[in-house]
């Protein structure tokens, strides 16, 4: 079985100046990015490459509207692709590094040749997918009314550049979504069938890192998370190589209907399914890696094993509160649509769960959050 890899190198610089200095970056390279990231770290360098924003062409989660319309945009062949940014730009990036892209939905199908013709450089400003590290690109399918993850190959980066100032800009509410979303890849990563002696090494060091730095913010405010910020970055990378090899499961498959139908963010709709997920696993088995899971976690909040998802929860609702679907405008008959998706479009995930989940159960947990 295999235990473990790590496909791009894996840069980190304190200053941008360094990055673009040892990076070369200049004609022939394509950047995609939001130009608020992009202003205040890179604009003063006059770089003679091609920059593209993102929010021109759409607001939110990536989309396959979005791709096909930055798509028809370009302006010419290039070397490189470098994204700057969050999941969004990473995961659009991925797919320009592919030489046939459109239809998106076709490619998505597996109707397409699959040919990388670009290097691809890939930069976080969040410190939530991993993205940087693993071979998925996650759509909004719009005529679809799921997200689905394409997972290839030659998605994978050349190179993966962490660089921590990038991240001093980040709202809050951001830095808690996309925090959320690395602490959950830790997790379901950590349980998945296919986690190793490897994976859960990165896996429980992320879990391990973002609880701190959590009690410190809940201790502290939301300014604790500054001097935290290269730690942060760090575990979402470690996060990702775990699920990069290991997967993400259930709590991501379920979340992916309620982002899609009810626009939430990634991180947010993740912690609407997390703990249901997480007490369905319990009822169905209690032992071998979810109670050696739940121990760690409870040693770091110092709370008794008993009520480790409560304690959880209370943490993580001073970065994000909790909301019920119904919150999000969740109807009952959603519930049985929602159902309905993860069986059909999810499979990928599904694969990966701790304990088999069917249909009955998935709607439970629905249910049980509603
Ligand atoms: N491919 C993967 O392996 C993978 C894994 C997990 C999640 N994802 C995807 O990633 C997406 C979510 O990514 P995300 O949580 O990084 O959020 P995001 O990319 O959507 O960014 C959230 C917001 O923060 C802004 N932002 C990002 N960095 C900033 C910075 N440094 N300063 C100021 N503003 C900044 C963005 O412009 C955006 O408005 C989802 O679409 C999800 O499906 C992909
Ligand atoms: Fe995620």
């Amino acid at each position: 079985m295999k235990q473990l890899m790590i496909k791009p190198a894996i840069y980190q610089y304190a200053h941008v100046k360094e990055f673009v200095d040892e990076f070369k970056i200049g004609q022939g390279d394509l950047i995609i990015t939001n130009e608020y990231i992009y202003h205040p770290y890179f604009s003063e360098l006059n770089l003679a490459c091609d920059v593209l924003y993102q929010e021109k062409y759409g607001a939110g989660e990536p989309s396959d509207e979005m791709v096909e319309a930055i798509y028809k945009d370009r302006k010419g062949d290039y070397k490189r692709i470098i994204a700057i940014g969050g999941g969004t730009i990473i995961d659009i990036s991925k797919i320009f590094a592919l030489k046939n892209v459109s239809p998106v939905l076709d490619l998505f199908d597996g109707k397409l040749a699959i040919e990388k013709d670009k290097e691809l450089v890939l930069v976080p400003t969040t410190c939530g997918t991993g993205s940087e590290v693993t071979n998925i690109a996650i759509l909004e399918l719009n005529s679809k009314n799921t997200k689905k993850g394409l997972a290839l190959e030659e998605m994978y980066a050349d190179s993966a550049v962490l660089i921590p100032e990038l991240l001093s800009g980040l709202p809050f509410r951001f830095f808690a979504t996309s925090s959320i979303d690395a602490l959950i890849h830790a997790v379901e990563s950590s349980l998945s069938p296919k986690g190793t002696r490897m994976t859960k090494l990165f896996g429980y060091k992320a879990i391990e890192m973002i609880l701190k730095g959590y009690k410190r913010i809940a201790e502290g405010g939301p300014d604790e998370r500054i001097p935290l910020l290269e730690d942060f970055l760090v575990a979402s990378n470690y996060a990702g190589i775990a699920f990069g090899n290991a997967g993400c499961a259930a709590v991501h498959a379920l979340s992916y209907p309620l982002g899609a139908k009810y626009h939430v963010a990634h991180g947010e709709s993740n912690y609407a399914i997390f703990t249901g997920v997480m007490k369905n696993y319990m009822e169905i088995k209690s032992e071998g890696e979810i109670a050696k899971l739940n121990q760690f976690i409870a040693d770091i909040l110092g709370c008794d094993v008993k009520n480790v998802y409560e304690e959880l929860e209370i943490l993580l609702n001073h970065l994000v509160q909790k909301k019920k679907l119904s919150d999000y405008g969740v109807t009952e008959e959603d519930l049985s649509e929602f159902t309905e998706s993860v069986m059909n479009n999810q499979g990928r995930l599904m694969a990966n769960n701790f304990v088999e989940l069917d249909a009955r159960r998935v709607y439970k947990i629905y249910k049980e959050l509603y």
